[in-house]
């Protein structure tokens, strides 16, 4: 079944998914630069940051206020308002759109909170299909020690401490992660995810990312028409 639009804008989506530390992030932006080099018109999209809904995402998680299902409408707000404001108009304008996490962050998280898959499926199908859906994938231990390698500890949603499996941070955090990593496997199929094996170096997953990109955006206009002004956060 065909869920979400293909879209016919000139423009392409690529977006980046994976467990936390998995190196999403490293790689996008180092994605970015060598698109913005090429000449390409390059805009990027970061998951939970619509001012429309960050201060109640960020209050609701400082005050534990949050159930299950409400977090998944504030981020399902969020990404509608993105997709409207700084999505579509430059995909419409034949640009390359970059997005940090999109709605499969929703459905691993969402779904291992215990929201039904098939809910947050419908609730997102407003969302465009992206040109590639590159997973990260790597194993729990990796990225662990690639968070705790950056900084000080763990933050408290990222262990899945909300959903009460055990106090201990590390182990909640294992646990949660590990439940989402299955999840994101149950998606490879099911949405057609690209994998990239995450366990390697930074340089080596970059070169077959841009070598994947690179053969989406042959037809894409260096210097595409802009007929409007987007509005940069
Ligand atoms: N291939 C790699 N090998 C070793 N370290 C890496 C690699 N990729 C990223 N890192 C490091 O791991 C840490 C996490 O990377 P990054 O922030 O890109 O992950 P992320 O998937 O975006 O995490 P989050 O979901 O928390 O946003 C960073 O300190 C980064 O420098
Ligand atoms: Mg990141």
């Amino acid at each position: 079944m065909q869920m979400f639009g293909d879209h016919k804008f000139p423009g392409k989506l690529f977006i980046v998914e994976g467990i936390d530390g998995s190196g999403k992030s490293t790689q996008l932006s180092l994605l970015q630069q060598w698109l913005r080099r090429e000449g390409y018109m390059v805009f990027f999209s970061e998951w939970n940051s619509s001012p429309l809904v960050k201060e109640t995402t960020r209050r609701g998680k400082r005050k534990q206020m949050l159930t299950p299902t409400t977090f998944s409408l504030i981020h399902a707000t969020d990404l509608a308002d993105r997709i409207e404001r700084h999505i579509l108009p430059p995909l419409k304008a034949g640009a390359i759109v970059l997005a940090d996490r999109y709605i499969y962050t929703a459905f691993a998280r969402d779904v291992t909170r215990g929201v039904s898959p098939d809910w947050v499926r419908e609730l997102y199908r407003f969302a465009v299909k992206p040109t590639i859906a590159f997973y990260f994938r790597v194993p729990l231990e990796v990225s662990l020690k690639r968070i705790l390698g950056a900084r000080a500890g763990l933050k408290y949603y990222e262990a899945g401490l909300d959903i009460g499996l055990t106090a201990d941070v590390e182990e909640s955090f294992k646990l949660f992660q590990g439940m989402i990593s299955d999840m994101y496997e149950e998606m490879v199929n099911e949405f057609g995810l690209t994998v990239i094996d995450a366990t390697r170096s930074i340089e080596e997953q970059q070169d077959e990312v841009r070598a994947l990109v690179e053969r989406e955006i042959a037809d894409v206009p260096k210097s595409p028409v802009t007929y409007m002004e987007f509005e940069e956060d």
